[in-house]
């Protein structure tokens, strides 16, 4: 497929995705969705904020393991990015490995990856860089990676894997599974349990850059799916659910109103909530599980000192 056929299957998807969620008994969007360019900025502004303890812990865990992870990764490494965004984290890690043979970042929102792809070349000139532009859950863009020599290291870090239910994050991991040989690896960054007042905060800062992430997918789908949604009739909800372990996020209808998207017209009653993301949160031992269970025996893995977040290495039975 080429590219302007693939925008057209990407805005075609989005709108059979828009329409579907808002038809089901529980309306709700898959969070992909968030990262338009406007979303993908937004959410860089969330990874600075105070509240947001995640990038800053995942930050310092990196900042003082790097060498080691670096030694555990080995030599002649092709690093895999899904979701790779701003591909901040891995530019330091590319730095650090001995003699990495390519990276290959893959992100739906492609402003910001074409972007990091000409800051990475500038400070690793040597690297091969070839990002990817779609959805890393399609085995087409996994399809489309260039053969490279040199063992492939999945790097996913972010706690991207918290946005996927137990059941999804498992298909997921065995895709990524599906594309790699015994020894390959795979280096995960996910967030782990703790107080729900410590949660909740993340995802419903004081600064309200959240609410303006969440909503910014009720302005995307106004700009490009001819949307009537009035973004001031919904409110931001953010709340952790323990038996399921994992912070939802809501958009909640402020009033009864019709909202019509592509010419048709949903009904949304007052309090009704449209579910547009989940971050589920692990267990060390949780996160050992699923690794297994889907073709990764873990290796190792660093935490910091409160065990808010954990990294772990991996490799392929
Ligand atoms: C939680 S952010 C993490 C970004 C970055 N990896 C980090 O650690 O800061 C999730 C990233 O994955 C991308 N993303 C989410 N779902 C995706 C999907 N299904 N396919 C491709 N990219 C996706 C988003 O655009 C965003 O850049």
């Amino acid at each position: 497929m080429n590219m302007a056929a693939q925008q057209i299957a990407a805005v075609e998807a989005f709108e059979q995705d828009v329409l579907s969620g808002l038809s089901a008994s529980r309306k709700t969007l898959p969070c992909k969705y968030l990262y338009d360019e406007a979303g993908s900025r937004i959410f860089e502004r969330i990874c600075e904020l105070e509240d947001y303890y995640l990038t800053r812990t995942e930050a310092a865990i990196f900042a003082e393991q790097l060498d080691n992870i670096a030694a555990r990764l080995g030599e002649d490494v092709v690093l895999i990015e899904p979701g790779a965004g701003n591909c901040e984290k891995a530019e330091p890690l590319l730095q650090r490995l001995v003699s990495p043979s390519g990276y290959l970042p893959m992100d739906i929102s492609p402003e910001i990856l074409l972007a990091a792809r000409a800051r990475i070349q500038r400070s690793l000139p040597d690297l091969e860089v070839v990002p990817a532009v779609g959805d890393f859950t399609s085995a087409l863009i996994w399809q489309r990676l260039p053969a490279t020599s040199g063992r492939k290291v999945v790097f996913f870090p972010g706690s991207t894997i918290g946005n996927f239910t137990p059941d999804a994050a498992s298909e997921l991991l065995q895709l990524f599974a599906a594309r790699l040989r015994p020894g390959d690896g795979l280096l995960l960054g996910a967030d782990l349990v703790k107080d729900s007042i410590v949660l909740e905060r993340a995802y419903h800062d004081s600064e309200h850059v959240t609410e303006a992430f969440n909503k910014n997918l009720l302005h995307r789908i106004n700009r490009e799916l001819d949307g009537s949604f009035n973004v001031d009739n919904f409110a931001h909800r953010a709340f952790y659910h323990s038996r399921r372990q994992r912070v939802e996020m809501h958009l909640v209808s402020l009033a009864q109103q019709n909202v019509n998207v592509c010419g048709r017209t949903f009904l949304f009653e007052e309090g009704e909530t449209i579910h547009t993301e989940n971050s589920h949160k692990y267990t060390l031992t949780g996160l050992q599980a699923l690794l297994n269970s889907t073709g990764f025996a873990p290796r190792q893995y660093w935490t910091d000192n409160q065990q808010h977040y954990a990294i772990l290495y991996a490799e392929i039975h």
